[in-house]
């Protein structure tokens, strides 16, 4: 297993949000945490980070513990994270974006921007646009991005999808899908059931801070039960 989660418990001050949270993602893996507004997705991601620590359980990157390590040094053994409100510099370029990513990173591999402009063409036309004037599609793609500059083993996304045009979304599928061909594994919170199936293996469904249903994306597709009990809106 490349990220191995063990019963953790996160709190927000006094409130307990993440309860006994096991679940593991493999080496080359697409994995989906999905479930209902408020449920714990961002928490999950964020409690892998460093960033809302949990307060017990294990955490492991191969045989690293992470729990208790600060989000920078995370970060910097191969873990990138995509927030859901994507953190662009307004102020800074595209290009700009890209390149402080680089070198906040000290790792190197495969990405740089040169890949990561083949792989979205569109960062390329808009090297020199700020931040700031860049569409919300764009800024998904700098965002995710900005998180393959740092050369990572595994990229928390939160929801990728969301906010985004039927089409952008089939677009982004398929960037995912060559993002993964590259080695790269991803663990992604969404709630677009039918995207997550285009570009997801395996999947967790979440109700209340509690990790309720997991299976293959096709078995949490077609199990009608509890797509309607925890997914449908
Ligand atoms: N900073 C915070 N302080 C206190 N409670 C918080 C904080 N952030 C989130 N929560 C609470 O923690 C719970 C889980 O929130 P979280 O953002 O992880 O859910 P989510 O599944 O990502 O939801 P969404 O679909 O809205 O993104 C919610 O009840 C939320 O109200
Ligand atoms: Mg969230």
């Amino acid at each position: 297993m490349l990220l191995d989660v063990g019963g953790i418990n996160t709190y927000y001050g006094t409130s307990h949000i993440l309860q006994d949270v096991s679940f593991s993602v493999d080496s080359g893996e697409v994995v989906a945490l999905l479930g209902r507004n408020g449920v714990g997705k961002t928490t999950t991601l964020r409690s892998v980070m460093g960033l809302t620590p949990p307060r017990d359980g294990t955490v492991r990157l191969q045989d690293q513990e992470l729990r208790g390590l600060a989000a920078h040094a995370i970060s910097r053994l191969g873990v990138a994270y995509m927030p859901d409100d994507l953190r662009i510099f307004p102020d800074l370029t595209c290009e700009e974006n890209l390149q402080i990513a680089a070198k906040l990173s000290p790792r190197t591999g495969y990405w740089n921007q040169e890949r990561v402009e083949e792989l979205f063409p569109v960062l390329a036309d808009r090297r020199r646009q700020k931040g700031l004037n860049m569409s919300g599609g764009e800024k998904k793609m700098l965002s995710m991005g900005r998180a393959l500059m740092s050369n990572p083993q595994l990229i928390l996304m939160d929801e990728p999808s969301e906010g985004l045009a039927p089409l952008v979304v089939r677009a982004l599928a398929g960037s995912i899908m060559e993002i993964r061909s590259h080695g790269v594994t991803i663990l992604l919170a969404d709630q677009n059931l039918k995207f997550c199936r285009q570009v997801c293996d395996r999947g967790y469904i979440i109700e209340k801070g509690r990790i309720v249903h997991q299976g293959t994306m096709e078995d949490i597709w077609g199990n009608e039960a509890v797509v309607k009990k925890y997914l449908a809106l």
